[in-house]
């Protein structure tokens, strides 16, 4: 078969056309949710995602877009293990990357960019029209257009292996991974300061007034304490030995700019209320710090226990979280709490070593669950 770059001008419309259905029509919609439900259920392991979706590309004339393995750029998914939303009014949190990342890489490509998220069957144009850009492409359209590259050829290849609106910071993971791999392929020498800084442009897109904490994380990949200042400081959480968590997915999505909206308008509602909230949750960040240079782990999950009951209260838990939190306090952990945006997404038990078997009766009760360490 002739390359794409052989073709003439007619045929290579006429291939555009056939990429941007895959993308845009519902069957390619329809094949992009099916194929991340048997993801999701365990039926493909990530890692053969490529091999699956590569013979049905082939067959249309797309080009190979294949996780081979090769070393890519990366960005860490995270949990906050304490401080959500208090963190978006100035208090700090602790937040730790997860081992599951984002990796992307630049290919060349003489015809346009093009942005391929196999995992999630979409292959499409980059749109030059902002107002019809969609959540795929307004980042990478912002990231082009700060480091100079909007009118370059490339295709851009992401592979995620965070599920999306779980509250384990994927946008963020994504911009990450996107802005290292066009540091390396057009070899712009960036910072991880500019990196951080480039992320958290593209978190402002994704969920409108963020507080820098999960770009932080993915660019930095380790556990920190945030706070978001005038310019946003974080520093390396001083913790003494690992901690063994199980984080529970709901399967429920949550969407984060709707839970900050939400909060937020509570606060305009009760303002003095909601801050002293936010000044709970900060004492209890304090302690918590405290607990971990001590590790002590019933400490630790008491705080937990403290931080979510906040949460509730502020209206960003559900039927979902509530249950999975039941079913680790029945399964003797120390302590557990939603993470992240909340309304859906997931939730953390801290839990002893070995893990009680809690991720199991997870799994069991319907969830998606996977055990951690921590530092
Ligand atoms: O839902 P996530 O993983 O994007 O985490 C959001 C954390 C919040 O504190 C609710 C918002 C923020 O920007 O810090």
């Amino acid at each position: 078969m002739p390359s794409f770059r052989d073709l003439s001008e007619k045929e290579k419309a006429r291939k555009n056309r056939d990429r941007h259905l895959l993308s845009s029509s519902p069957t390619g919609e329809v094949f992009g949710s099916a194929f991340e439900e048997l993801v999701e259920s365990g039926e493909i392991e990530i890692w053969k995602t490529g091999e699956v979706i590569s013979p049905v590309r082939a067959e249309i004339g797309l080009p190979r877009v294949v996780d081979d393995g090769a070393e890519m750029a990366a960005g860490h998914g995270k949990i906050i293990l304490f401080g959500e939303h208090a963190v978006v009014y100035g208090s700090r949190a602790i937040a730790a990357p997860i081992p599951l990342a984002v990796r992307a890489r630049v290919v060349g490509e003489n015809d346009g960019v093009w942005l391929a998220y196999p995992r999630w069957g979409v292959e499409q144009r980059l749109q030059r029209d902002s107002t019809r850009q969609t959540s795929f492409e307004a980042p990478a359209a912002l990231l082009l257009g700060e480091l100079g590259l909007s009118d370059r050829s490339m295709r851009i290849e992401v592979f995620s292996e965070i599920p999306r609106a779980m509250g384990l910071g994927g946008s963020a993971a994504v911009a990450v991974a996107i802005i290292r791999a066009l540091d390396r392929h057009f070899e712009l020498g960036l910072s991880d300061d500019a990196v951080n800084g480039l992320a958290f442009q593209c978190e402002c897109i994704a969920h409108g007034t963020p507080s820098g904490v999960d770009n932080t994380v993915a660019t930095f990949g380790q556990p920190l304490i945030y706070c978001k200042t005038d310019t946003p400081s974080f520093q390396p959480l001083p913790m003494t030995q690992p901690i063994t968590m199980v984080i529970g997915m709901t399967g429920v999505e949550g969407s984060t700019a709707e839970m900050v909206t939400q909060v937020r308008e509570g606060r305009r509602l009760y303002p003095s209320l909601y801050d002293s909230i936010f000044r709970e949750i900060n004492g209890i960040t304090q302690n918590a710090i405290e607990a971990l240079e001590q590790n002590n782990v019933e400490k630790l999950g008491e705080l937990m226990n403290l931080n979510h009951g906040l949460l509730r209260r502020i209206g960003v838990s559900s039927r979902e979280l509530e249950e999975l939190i039941r079913i680790a306090h029945s399964h003797g952990a120390y302590g557990a709490k939603l993470t992240g945006g909340g309304g859906g997404g997931s939730m953390i038990a801290l839990l002893p070593d070995g893990g009680n078997g809690v991720a199991e009766v997870m799994r069991d009760a319907g969830y998606r669950a996977m055990e951690v360490q921590i530092g």
